[in-house]
C-alpha cells in the first residue's frame, strides 16, 4: 500500500548548517496495517510524516501509494489522490484556521470531496458522535474549543474522506485515557469495517504497542529498530528500542523484576547539523563498545519482520 524508499529532508538552518530531519528511511507498509513510529523529541516523526503526504518536498527518496510514485508528480496529478491520503497534525491550533467557523471548517472539506449537503451534514454528524463530541461545537470559533476538542475534531475532519492512507502524528496526545481509548476502538472500527492503512506516530510506548503492527524505532532521522509491535516487550534487541520500552510508564513496574533500570538512558539527542561518524546513538547508548563510534552500523534483517541497526547484535 505504501512503499517509502531511501527518504530524506535536509532543512539549512538559520546559522546556515545543514540539518538532516530524516536522513534515509525505507519501509513498507502493507495494506490495512498500522505502522507505528516512536522515537525522542525531535528525531524526525513529524517531517517524515509530511514528507510521506508530500506537505514537504524531500531532498531524496522515493514515496509509492498503491504502487504510483507519488513524489515526482505536479501538484495537479496528487489532487484527486488527496482524498484517499489524509493527516492529523501533531498540533491542533494550527490545523484549524481560527478565523473559520468550525461547521463551516467541517464543511469545505466535505465540498472539496464532492460530497453533496445532505450527505455532508449526515457524515459530520456520525463522526462528531463517533468522537464524542457534541453537535453544540459545530457553532463555535477554534478558539472557544479546547486543546483535546479541536484534536477529537481534527481526526473527525480526516475521517471526512474515507481514506485508505490516514498518517496520524500524536493523534491523543492531549487525551484524557478514556476518549483515547474511544478513538482507538474508533480507528480500530473503521480499520475492520473498510480497510485503511495508517502510520501511527505517538511517543507512547504502551499505545504503541497495544494498537500498531509493526513498529519504526526512529533516531536522528533514521530507523533503529523495525519489530512487529508484539514482540516490543519481548524482543526488542536494540539498546535504543529497549531504552525507550523501559522509560515508558507502566503501572506493573514495581511488580515485574523483569523490568531493567539500567537501560535508562540519560542525556539529550544530539542535534541532527551534527556530524558523527559512527553509531547516532553511540554517546547515550549504555552498552555502546568502542567500534560503534567508528563505523556507521546499515540497517540488517534479523527475522522476517525485524530490522536492527546496531554493531553489537
Ligand atoms: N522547517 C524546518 N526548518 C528547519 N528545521 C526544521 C524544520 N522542521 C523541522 N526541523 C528540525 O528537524 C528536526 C526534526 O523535527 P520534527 O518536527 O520532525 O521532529 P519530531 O520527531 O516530530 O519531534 P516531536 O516529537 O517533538 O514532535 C528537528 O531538529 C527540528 O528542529
Ligand atoms: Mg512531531
Amino acid at each position: 500500500m505504501l512503499e517509502v524508499k531511501d527518504l530524506k529532508k535536509c532543512f539549512i538552518t538559520n546559522s546556515r548548517r545543514r540539518l538532516w530531519a530524516v536522513n534515509g528511511i525505507s519501509f513498507n507498509v502493507e495494506k490495512n496495517e498500522v505502522l507505528g513510529v516512536v522515537g525522542e523529541s525531535g528525531c524526525g516523526k513529524s517531517t517524515l510524516a509530511r514528507l510521506i503526504l508530500r506537505l514537504v518536498e524531500p531532498s531524496a527518496g522515493q514515496v509509492f501509494f498503491d504502487e504510483k510514485e507519488i513524489t515526482g508528480i505536479s501538484r495537479k496529478t496528487l489532487r484527486p489522490i488527496r482524498k484517499d491520503l489524509q493527516m492529523v497534525f501533531q498540533n491542533p491550533y494550527a490545523s484549524f484556521n481560527p478565523k473559520i467557523r468550525i461547521d463551516k471548517a467541517l464543511m469545505e472539506v466535505c465540498r472539496y470531496y464532492g460530497m453533496s449537503i445532505s450527505e455532508s451534514r449526515e457524515k459530520i454528524e456520525k463522526l462528531l458522535n463517533d468522537t464524542g463530541l457534541s453537535g453544540d461545537l459545530l457553532n463555535r470559533w477554534p478558539r472557544e474549543l479546547s486543546g483535546g476538542q479541536l484534536q477529537r475534531l481534527a481526526i473527525a475532519r480526516s475521517l471526512l474522506s474515507e481514506p485508505s492512507l490516514l498518517v496520524a502524528d500524536e493523534p491523543l496526545a492531549s487525551l484524557d485515557v478514556s476518549v483515547q481509548s474511544q478513538l482507538l476502538n474508533l480507528l480500530e472500527d473503521i480499520r475492520s469495517s473498510r480497510s485503511m492503512t495508517m502510520i501511527f506516530i505517538s511517543h507512547d510506548m504502551n499505545v504503541v504497542e497495544y494498537f500498531c503492527d509493526m513498529v519504526a524505532v526512529m533516531y536522528l532521522g533514521i530507523i533503529m529498530e523495525m519489530i512487529p509491535a508484539s514482540e516490543l516487550s519481548c524482543n526488542s534487541l536494540h539498546p535504543y528500542t529497549r531504552s525507550l520500552r523501559d522509560c515508558a510508564p507502566r503501572l506493573d513496574v514495581f511488580k515485574d523484576s523483569s523490568v531493567n533500570l539500567k537501560n535508562i538512558i540519560h542525556g539529550d539527542i544530539a542535534s541532527a547539523t551534527a556530524q558523527i561518524p559512527g553509531c547516532p546513538f553511540a554517546p547515550r547508548c549504555p552498552q555502546a563498545k568502542p567500534q560503534c563510534s567508528q563505523n556507521f552500523p546499515q540497517l540488517r534483517e534479523i527475522s522476517d519482520r525485524h530490522s536492527i541497526r546496531c554493531h553489537l547484535t
